[in-house]
Order: C-alpha cells, then structure tokens, then sequence
C-alpha cells in the first residue's frame, strides 16, 4: 500500500471512531487523539508545570532509589518499555542495570519507535536495542532471549491510570502472560490524595491543561475536516469519587451544532465530551488489581505520599 491509501485508511477508521464515541449519550473522544505534533508538545509543557506533581515525583523516586531498584531487578534483564522510551527514567535504569541484554521499546507508532531507537544507540552504542511495533494493550510476542535472561517490562508515567479498571486489570494479565513466570514489572501509578491537588493538576493556572484538552477538536478539525468553534466549548476537571478517578472534559458553552464529513452532532448548552480518565489508587487498591497476577510486591514512594512505583513478581 502507498502512503497516500495508508493515510486514507487512518482517517476512515478514525471518522468511524470519532462518531461513534461523539453517538454515546455521554459523548466521549478517545485520549489517542490528543497527540498530534502540537498535543506531544503542549504534554511536554504539562510536565514542567507546578501543579502537575506526577512526572516531578516519580523522577524523584527513581533518582533517590534507582540503587534499590536496579538491585531489585537484577542483571541479565531483557527491559521492555511500554510506550515512549525516550524519558529521563528509562536512561537512568539503563545507566544502573548491570550487564543488561536488551532494551525493547515498544509503541504503537514505527516512526516514533525509530527515531527513539536512532538517538539513544548514538548515546549507548553498546546497547542491544530491539523495537518492537505493538498496541501493547493487545498480545504481542517479545523477542526470544537465551533461558538465563529475566523479561521485566517497565510502565512509567502513570499511564496505568489513563485505563479504566477494567482495562487495566485485562493489561495487567495480559503483561503478566508476556513475562512468564520469572518476570517482573516495574510499574508507576499515582496515589489517591486531596482532592484539590488533583484537580490542580489537571486545571493549572497558565491554562496549559486546557489547551491540550482543546487541541483534541483542532485535531479533529484538521484530520476530519469537522467544524468545531475551539471557543465555544470549555476545559473542565472533575474528580469522580466513585470511580477514584480525574476525569477531563469539554464542556460546550452554547447549543451547538458540529458537522464532521456529513454529519451532524449536536450539543446542548453544558453538555460535555468526556476526553480522559486518571484513576488515582491507593496502595490497597492498586493491590486488589495486581494481587490476581503477582505475588511479590517492592514498593517505593516520595516522601510526601504523592507517586508510588512498584516491583512486581
Ligand atoms: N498518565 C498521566 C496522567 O494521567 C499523563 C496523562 C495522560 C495526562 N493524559 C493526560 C496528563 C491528560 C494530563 C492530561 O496524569
């Protein structure tokens, strides 16, 4: 296939998703959609803010406990990276690991897989490095290593929390299939804790938050042609008690009407689309979802409570 119909292809299957999530009585739009070139950016600018907490934490515990964690894991690692790959996080573990195998990163997009692949050969020339192109929410196969070698996949960044419950208890069972009985995740997630610093970090001042919540219906605009006035429908974080998680919104500020390809959606006044979930755990809570997959459990924290990471067996 060209490129041309490959492109052709993503957006049909993207029109059909999108209409389908914009159907539901409680419209919903899949967070995928967030990250076009000006969403990874705006993400980017989201982790250097104050009210956002998460990356600043768990960069802090991986920096004041990699000794403790490295030790955890133990040599002869095949280290599996579930998305992204390019973060301060993953160079510390590999700076620590001592005679590592391998690092596979795995993500969805080939592209990104490369140019993350290219840059940090250059950085570690003697590092096997062996992308794999995968949906890791899906089963995939690893690459085969000799018998002595311990898969441990690694799941940074809280993205954990961007699952519903159900999906994350699936994901954990399905990485607990991929690892065999002799692997081990190092998994981050981000603690349940008042309600307003949590809010905080999904509404902050400078309005970061909102823009990239807003440049979901840019994105929509340009890939889809959809008409969506970007002003007339607000960022909104909300903290669901119930399900334990932040939840982001859009919220439309007047009777509206959308059109996208021929059809049309309408909104009422305050009428949202729900964008993304953060579940927010507990250390007990977070148990009840590995318990069924994992017997041994490491656990490490700020000194605040803020973000734990755990080892998983
Ligand atoms: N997993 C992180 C979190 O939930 C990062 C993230 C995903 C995020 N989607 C987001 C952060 C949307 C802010 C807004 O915090």
């Amino acid at each position: 296939m060209n490129t041309a119909i490959l492109e052709k292809k993503a957006s049909s299957t993207m029109l059909a998703d999108v209409l389908e999530g914009l159907k539901k009585p409680q419209k919903t739009l899949s967070s995928k959609y967030f990250y076009d070139m000006r969403g990874s950016e705006l993400f980017e600018e989201i982790s250097d803010l104050d009210e956002y907490y998460l990356t600043r934490a768990e960069l802090g515990i991986m920096e004041k406990h990699i000794h403790e964690i490295t030790a955890a894991l133990g040599e002869r690692v095949q280290l599996v990276e579930l998305g992204s790959g390019s973060s301060l996080k993953t160079r510390l573990l590999l700076n620590h690991l001592d005679d590592i195998h391998s690092y596979v990163p795995v993500d969805i997009s080939a592209d990104f897989l490369d140019e993350v692949a290219i840059n940090l050969q250059k950085e570690y020339p003697d590092l096997n490095i062996e992308p794999v192109a995968a949906d890791y929410t899906q089963p995939f196969d690893l690459p085969e290593t000799p018998d002595d070698v311990t898969k441990i996949a690694y799941f940074p960044g809280s993205t954990i929390g961007n699952f519903t419950k159900q999906k994350a208890a699936d994901f954990i069972g399905l990485i607990a299939d991929l690892l065999g009985d002799e692997g081990g995740l190092l998994i981050g997630f981000d603690l349940i804790k008042d309600r307003q610093t949590l809010i905080d970090a999904y509404d902050d001042s400078e309005g970061v938050t909102a823009d990239f919540n807003k440049n979901i219906l840019i994105h929509l605009n340009r890939e889809l042609e959809a008409d969506f006035d970007v002003d007339q429908f607000e960022h909104k974080a909300v903290f669901n008690e119930e399900e334990s998680r932040i939840e982001m919104h859009l919220v439309s500020l007047k009777e509206q009407s959308v059109f996208i390809d021929g059809n049309h959606i309408h909104f009422e006044k305050g009428e949202t689309i729900h964008t993304e979930n953060s579940h927010k755990y507990s250390l007990e809570s977070f148990r009840e979802l590995t318990g069924p997959y994992f017997n041994k459990v490491q656990t490490w924290m700020d000194e605040e409570g803020l973000f734990a990471i755990q080892y998983l067996r």
